[in-house]
């Protein structure tokens, strides 16, 4: 850690109808209004459905509310997609672009994740970016190649420390139980971090925060927080219970 605030961040991916999901954001506002000064933000990103009523029942208690995508344009013929206005409208501060998932389930590409992250911060909405490399890519030696070439291709013309966050999320790592070892993430989070350097600026990139994603909970957290460069988590599975989710939040302390 550094002196960037760390983001603990849920994604609740196709995840909780509206009675679980709002008990689950009450949990967290009320964890939050309890430890006021806890050092880090605090993020919540539910699916579509739930962004309005979570945005509602987490109003005033320093937690932030993200969407999980939205779409590159600003309005139009695109049935069933969502414009970043409309998250925000919704109550959303923030959104998830490129998540592997929709990199895999939707073919999204480092151009489109651009785009979409580019639509993000025209509205107002901070983006977080997601890249990582598959399990293939990290045993044929391409790990670095891959997050370089996914950070140079994903992230928005005008991405600055304030309206950007990247997520490192090894897809390996994603919902497998098997976490990174700290060697592994710090490495890519300082590669991640030198390519940022590159395009923004040395000053920029280090106040620039990179999650890490995968796996993340609360008996591993401590150790992955405590790396140089991990500015906090994009928290899955453990994001679905308050009870985990805030003992990750508590391992900034
Ligand atoms: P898990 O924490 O369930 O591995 O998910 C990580 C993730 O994909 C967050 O975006």
């Amino acid at each position: 850690m550094s002196n960037r605030r760390p983001l603990i961040a849920g994604n609740w991916k196709m995840n909780k109808l509206s009675a679980d999901g709002l008990a689950l954001a009450a949990g967290v506002a009320g964890r939050r209004r309890a430890q006021p000064d806890l050092p880090c933000d605090v993020l919540v990103c539910p699916p579509f459905t739930l962004l309005s009523e979570v945005a509602k029942a987490v109003a005033g208690s320093g937690v932030m509310v993200g969407a999980q995508d939205c779409h590159a344009k600003v309005s139009g013929a695109h049935t069933g997609d969502i414009a970043a206005a409309m998250l925000k409208d919704a109550g959303c501060g923030a959104v998830i672009v490129g998540h592997s998932e929709r990199r895999t389930d939707h073919g999204e590409t480092d151009a489109m994740v651009k785009a979409k992250a580019e639509a993000a911060l025209a509205a107002g909405l901070m983006a977080v970016v997601c890249v990582g490399e598959t399990l293939a890519e990290r045993d044929a030696g391409r790990t670095f190649e891959v997050n370089r070439s996914q950070v140079q291709g994903s992230l928005p013309d005008g991405a600055n420390a304030a309206n950007t966050v990247i997520a490192y999320e090894p897809v390996w790592a994603i919902g497998t139980g098997r976490v990174a070892t700290p060697e592994q993430a710090q490495d890519v989070h300082a590669l991640i971090r030198a390519e940022l350097a590159a395009r923004l600026g040395a000053a920029e990139a280090a106040k620039m925060r990179i999650l890490y994603g995968g796996s993340m909970k609360p008996d591993n957290a401590k150790a992955l927080l405590a790396l140089p460069d991990v500015d906090g988590g994009l928290i899955g599975g453990a994001a679905l219970k308050v009870e985990d989710f805030w003992a990750i939040a508590e391992a900034c302390a």
